[in-house]
């Protein structure tokens, strides 16, 4: 199985490099190793992961030709606008976002609350439609792996808080390095998420230790492990972590300090904020549907999230978990998270959008029309199975049985079937002209 493709250095601009494959340039940082023009390497998020033998490269670019440029053309025709029948207002909106411009607040908040099915299906087309004109039809599949239910935070939203009375488990330093280890040669993954809730246990030599390790293997390390201190990350990046997944969880400030116990929305954001400053590609986001949240929060919401400007936007619906503050809040529609996906998709062009197992877990189509509304990137839950279901941040997370080699074909198939080709390799090297703000 093979979803990553090689790329050829063709330039390099200090810690910057010009990559091709197939004829499709992107730009990457080059900071983890020694390589000069005309070197085959893979790359994931916009890093460099590793060099690869010219043969090899080769090899996987052959065996990727035919299918490549196959796939690229079944997401042209999928991606296509039909124009026929299109609601006047979802018309107006077209126009804007083909001269690249900004839409407004109050046309955010319009949209979010359209609910007419003729009106949802065009402005999922119309998401797409500009997925595939930002990023042609690259898609990134990342790995998590799930290392520690014990958290320090006490969240209301969360199954995994720290008053909640659950089976806790913690992986030792060997048994994450051979997961990884498992992820990246035998599952050929590029990217990993290492995640879990707050927990001290490990602290700043464990974490390098680890960080250390995966990163040898030839993977980007995105590490996700809560609120630590600032010199905890720039202690991790200086191991080789170069991505960080942290929420800012909801941009309403009553709301964070509510639901998030002794701690503040603009702790939260300047930690973000400084992981950005160190050099971390960023991914982060929101949950949808809070209690005391409106239509206006989650405008803010996905505003907040593009002027924190991240590489990846991680956000997905509130799934009421028992024995949490929040059990009884009502679940959201799954329109309205597909509706979020595109609106991100329009205000932040050129962002990668992650369609995140809440999604999933919320109805059972909800990956493929999440890809189909303007999200291009997955994440794959490779968390050894005996830990699976304890790392139950919600209730009936859909992940839990799924073993990696099947739910690796499942996402090829699906990408297939889209005409995806797993190939986030990095930034576009177009510019983009947005002039507008979203005043
Ligand atoms: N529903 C949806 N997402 C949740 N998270 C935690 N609990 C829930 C829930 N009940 C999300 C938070 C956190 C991420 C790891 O999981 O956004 O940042
Ligand atoms: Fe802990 Fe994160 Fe859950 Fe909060 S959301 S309780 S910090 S794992």
């Amino acid at each position: 199985m093979c979803y990553a493709i090689p790329a050829k250095l063709v330039a390099i601009e200090g810690d910057k490099g010009i990559v091709d494959y197939f004829g499709e340039q992107r730009k990457v940082l080059l900071d983890l190793d020694d390589v000069k023009i005309g070197d085959y390497i893979f790359a994931q998020g916009g890093v460099m992961v590793r060099k690869i033998p010219e043969d090899e490269a080769q090899e996987i670019l052959k065996t990727w030709k035919d299918i490549f440029f196959e796939l690229k053309k079944t997401d042209e025709v999928m991606s296509k606008i039909n124009t026929e029948n299109m609601p006047e207002n979802a018309l107006a909106i077209l126009q804007k976002i083909n001269l690249r411009q900004m839409i407004k607040k109050d046309e955010m908040h319009t949209l979010l609350e359209l609910t007419d099915p003729n009106e949802l299906k065009v402005l999922y087309e119309i998401a797409n439609h500009v997925r595939q004109r930002e990023h042609g039809n690259a898609s990134c599949v990342h790995g998590i792996i799930e290392f520690s239910n014990y958290c320090a935070g006490n969240c209301h939203y969360c199954g995994i808080r720290h008053d909640k009375n659950i089976p806790r488990y913690r992986m030792s330093i060997d048994e994450i390095i051979a997961a990884a280890k498992d992820a990246v040669d035998t599952h050929g993954f590029k990217a990993l998420v290492l995640q879990s809730g707050e927990d001290y246990w490990y602290d700043d030599e464990k974490l390098i230790t680890i960080v250390k390790a995966v990163r040898k293997l030839g993977t980007l390390v995105f590490v996700s492990c809560g609120s630590r201190s600032k010199e905890t990350y720039k202690k991790l990046y200086e191991a080789g972590a170069r991505a960080a997944l942290m929420r800012f969880e909801t941009s309403n400030p009553d709301v964070f300090a509510t639901l998030r116990p002794g701690t503040t929305l603009a702790d939260r954001i300047q930690l973000i904020k400084y992981l950005k400053e160190i050099g971390y590609v960023i991914a982060t986001g929101f949950i949808i549907g809070l209690p005391g949240t409106t239509t206006d929060d989650l405008v803010n919401d996905i505003l907040l999230t593009k002027v924190l400007s991240p590489d990846m936007y991680s956000f997905g619906p509130l799934i009421p978990t028992e024995d949490t503050p929040l059990a009884s809040t009502s679940m959201v529609t799954k329109d309205l998270v597909l509706k979020t996906i595109a609106v991100s998709r329009f205000v932040d062009s050129n962002s990668n959008i992650l369609v995140t197992t809440a999604l999933e877990t919320l109805d059972v189509e909800g990956r493929k029309e999440g890809l189909l509304a303007g999200a291009n990137s997955l994440m794959l839950n490779i968390t050894p199975m005996q830990y699976r279901k304890l790392y139950a941040i919600y209730d009936g997370k859909v992940t839990d049985n799924q073993e990696v080699t099947q739910s690796i074909q499942d996402t090829v198939d699906l990408l297939y079937s889209l005409g995806r080709a797993p190939t986030d390799i990095g930034f576009s090297c177009n510019t983009n002209t947005e002039g507008e703000t979203n005043e």
